[in-house]
């Protein structure tokens, strides 16, 4: 995997665009003709937070970015994501991540219910003969999932179907109640539901595909006569039910891809199945994760064959991590670009930043934003850099602070080496020429320029440009006072 093509430009975006759709489409034929309504306009009650629902982060990602994602893999022609609650916030969250035509908006103003939030779109599904209506709370749901609703819905003939789960708890969910035939007849939410219906544990998941014109037809007669006063979404099944139509119904192979997030618990619990995913996912490019229930990789993060990964790592939304590498206990990355054959050793903190093929880095290195660290280059123990690139087979291996320098090739920087960047008022720029050798305990103040293959003597303040070439040296000539210690 090899990732010298990143610009440094590249490292200032975070998050990442998410570049997963194309690459991960799901096999088998594209849902045509499709748009998938994505219902995100509510409050979140439960979360008991300021922050809209939609955008609390799951592994990383805004929660809302993964209905969005399945969609996409999964094909659709188009998505409208419905919002309401902070709707600017929301969209602005979601373009970040999709920057894609592909998707827009539609404007809830009051959440009266999933009903009218689905009415809400309707001017955006009028173009589409089908519409995939997905709750905006649901990551766990997979491209695979919706394609097999896509195909009841096409086997049965029907204008909808719905996804259903078998649960040992059915919780919150709405239940699903069948006829003595085995259709499903209605669904019936919890507050809604008698004590035998409160015992069914097939539950409605929140997925729907429908005709867009039947659906919508539907949805226009929806009322309010429940215990939540709320335009529900599900009351479309009985309506069509009682008019002797059939309704399709998909029951998920594995109940876990129903997880919904309605509260913290529900979150930590989703979440937790997603590491555990993503993980698994890592594991089988390849990848030796050494207890990977201690290693926290968020979603859409990639590792090359070949890598190993100690306890306690942190691997952070945007980080790619190339072949042979090794990143050691206790490692945080984010947004990182990694090459091949890298060791990062224990304990290092790595932002929006790019190492190169080969490079060592660590123990206890900081690599703040936009650091670059060329093939083989070494960025030992107690280094900070920022805003700095270290160019091809460079060292920087104690104690030191390297921050908005541009350093070439093979240069080897002392130990306790600071650049003197900030002056108060701007950031400047030290320059470091290939080949030169900067002595321990130097200062560099900015802005300052090091020439080819020059010297620096260890002490020095570096005030003035040096030649290449030359040595530069600043510290005062050292005197030796005979018999000092007998005299005092
Ligand atoms: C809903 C279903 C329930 C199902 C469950 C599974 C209804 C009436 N109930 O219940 O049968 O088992 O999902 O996930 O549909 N939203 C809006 N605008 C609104 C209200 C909600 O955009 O006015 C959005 C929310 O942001 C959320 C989604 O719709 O993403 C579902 O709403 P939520 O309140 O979570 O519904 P549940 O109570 O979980
Ligand atoms: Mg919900």
């Amino acid at each position: 995997m090899h990732t010298s093509h990143f610009a440094l430009n590249v490292l200032k975006s975070h998050p990442p665009k998410v570049a997963w759709c194309k690459k991960h489409q799901a096999g088998g034929k594209p849902l045509k003709d499709t748009i998938a309504i994505i219902l995100a306009a509510g409050l979140g009650t439960r979360m008991k937070s300021s922050l809209p629902k939609a955008l609390f982060r799951v592994a990383g990602l805004p929660l809302v970015c993964y209905p969005i994602k399945a969609a996409l893999e999964a094909g659709v022609s188009h998505v409208t994501v419905v919002v309401g609650h902070q709707a600017e916030l929301v969209k602005a969250e979601v373009t970040k991540y999709f920057p894609t035509a592909q998707i827009d908006f539609a404007m809830q103003e009051q959440q009266l219910g999933t009903a009218h939030a689905t009415l809400c779109a309707a001017e955006n599904a009028a173009p589409f003969k089908k519409a995939l209506l997905m709750n905006g709370d649901l990551p766990l749901i997979s491209a695979n999932t919706i394609k097999a609703l896509g195909e009841v819905y096409d086997q049965t003939g029907t204008t909808f179907a719905l996804v259903t789960s078998r649960v040992a708890d059915p919780g919150g969910f709405g239940r699903i109640e069948r006829s003595p035939d085995g259709e499903v007849r209605q669904i019936v939410e919890k507050r809604d539901a008698t004590p035998e219906q409160l015992a069914i544990n097939e539950v409605n998941v929140g997925l729907y595909m429908a005709e867009t014109a039947s659906l919508y037809a539907d949805l226009a007669k929806v009322g309010t006569s429940n215990q939540a006063a709320e335009f529900y979404f599900t009351d479309i099944v009985k309506m069509r039910t009682s008019k002797g139509e059939r309704v399709g119904a998909l029951v998920l192979g594995d109940a876990s891809e129903a997880g919904q997030i309605n509260n913290r618990a529900e979150l930590s619990e989703v979440e937790a199945q997603i590491l555990r995913s993503n993980a698994a996912m890592i594991m089988n490019l390849g990848v030796t994760i050494h207890l990977p229930e201690t290693v926290y990789i968020e979603t859409g993060c990639l590792v090359g064959s070949n890598s190993e990964i100690e306890p306690g790592v942190s691997i952070k939304a945007g980080t790619v991590i190339g072949s042979n590498c090794l990143i050691s206990r206790g490692s945080v990355l984010t947004n990182a670009r990694i090459g091949d054959g890298v060791t990062i050793k224990p304990y290092c903190v790595i932002t929006d930043s790019e190492i190169k093929d080969f490079a060592i880095i660590g123990p206890f290195a900081h690599l703040r934003p936009q650091s670059v660290v060329g093939n083989h280059g070494h960025v030992g123990n107690f280094v900070e850099m920022k805003k700095s690139t270290l160019g091809e087979g460079s060292k920087v291996n104690h104690l030191s602070y390297i921050g908005d320098a541009q350093v070439g090739e093979k240069v080897n920087i002392g130990a306790g080496t600071i650049t003197c960047n900030y002056d108060g008022i701007n950031k400047n720029i030290t320059v470091i020429e290939s080949g030169a050798f900067i002595g321990s305990d130097t200062q560099l103040v900015a802005p300052v320029k090091v020439g080819k293959n020059s010297y620096v003597g260890a002490g020095t303040t570096v005030t003035k440009d040096v030649p290449d070439g030359a040595l530069a040296l600043s510290r005062v000539k050292q005197v030796n006072i005979e018999n000092y210690a007998k005299k005092k």
